[in-house]
């Protein structure tokens, strides 16, 4: 008799049902592609608004994964699987390292359009999915689901989720046009959109990856620092050591509260506090 094997966990996975979704619901998918669709022209990176492009069928109403992954598989390998909401942080990662992202299923109500405190289907398709269409971006994606693996043994979850916080959820990148948005939490948020560009309050400041695993980070309201890479080229060679002796050397460091600015950053806007 062959050896036991140990049951492979439950990995979540349920089936979308897109038959199920009202025109209703359709509907709100539509309001919320067009509105962002005016914002994001001149906002988002190129990488976001090519991948965009490249699931065309995204703009036709809530997307049916099926069609969105034979498009998304082609290009990086990459597959959405439906799951009820968040998961638990191993069922996560070990998703993410074997390229399937998990995305909700549900919709936010049309009062709901502007704010909303969980992930829906328009934050985890509109938001993660046209940058997992870029291959630099689709490893960097793989790496750190392997990453975080690695994390959770280590006992510093808490530090590599505020780089994915400042980075896949809220990044700024450089652009010829000036900066440009890749993070999904502000491309599916109408407000953050603009306010992470166009307001002085917050500060911007160039990418440092010790740095961002120091600093904490606001779930409720706009964030005050946000931190801009050059391009994804830095960002994926950047986390590409070991972070073993990194995770060792924080250990030794203040956490640094979100508006703080340190005599090493690279300032690209001192924020200001409002009048
Ligand atoms: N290189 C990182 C490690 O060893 C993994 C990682 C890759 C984390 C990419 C984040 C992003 O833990
Ligand atoms: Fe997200």
């Amino acid at each position: 008799m062959s050896e036991l094997k140990t049951l492979p966990r439950d990995d979540f996975i349920i089936a979308q049902d897109w038959s199920a979704y009202s025109a209703e619901e359709h509907g709100i998918w539509r309001t919320l592609f067009h509105r962002q669709e005016e914002i994001l022209r001149e906002r988002a990176c190129p990488e976001f608004l090519a991948g965009l492009v490249g699931l065309g069928v995204a703009a036709d109403g809530i997307p049916d994964f099926r069609r969105l992954n034979a498009l998304l598989g082609a290009a990086t390998g990459w597959t959405i699987v439906a799951v009820p909401g968040l998961v638990p942080d191993d069922v996560f990662f070990a998703h993410l390292a074997n390229r399937r992202f998990p995305a909700t299923r549900f919709i936010r109500r049309a009062d709901q359009l502007d704010y909303l405190q969980e992930p829906d289907i328009f934050h985890d398709v509109y938001g993660h999915v046209p940058m997992l269409m870029n291959p630099i971006f689709a490893d960097y994606m793989q790496a750190y689901g392997q990453g975080g693996l690695k994390a959770l043994g280590l006992g510093s979850l808490h530090r590599l989720a505020r780089l994915y916080w400042y980075t896949v959820e809220f990044g700024l990148i450089r652009s010829p046009s000036g900066i440009r948005i890749y993070g999904s939490g502000i491309v599916s948020s109408k407000g953050e959109s603009i306010y992470c560009l166009e307001s002085p309050v917050p500060n911007r400041l160039g990418f440092d990856l010790l740095r961002i695993m120091r600093t904490e980070y606001r779930i409720d309201d706009f964030q005050e620092s946000y931190f801009v890479i050059d391009d994804f080229d830095q960002l994926f060679a950047a986390t590409q050591p070991d972070f073993t002796p990194y995770y060792a050397e924080l250990q030794t460091m203040s956490d640094l509260t979100p508006g703080t600015i340190l005599p090493s950053d690279v300032v690209l806007h001192r924020g200001k506090t409002t009048p």
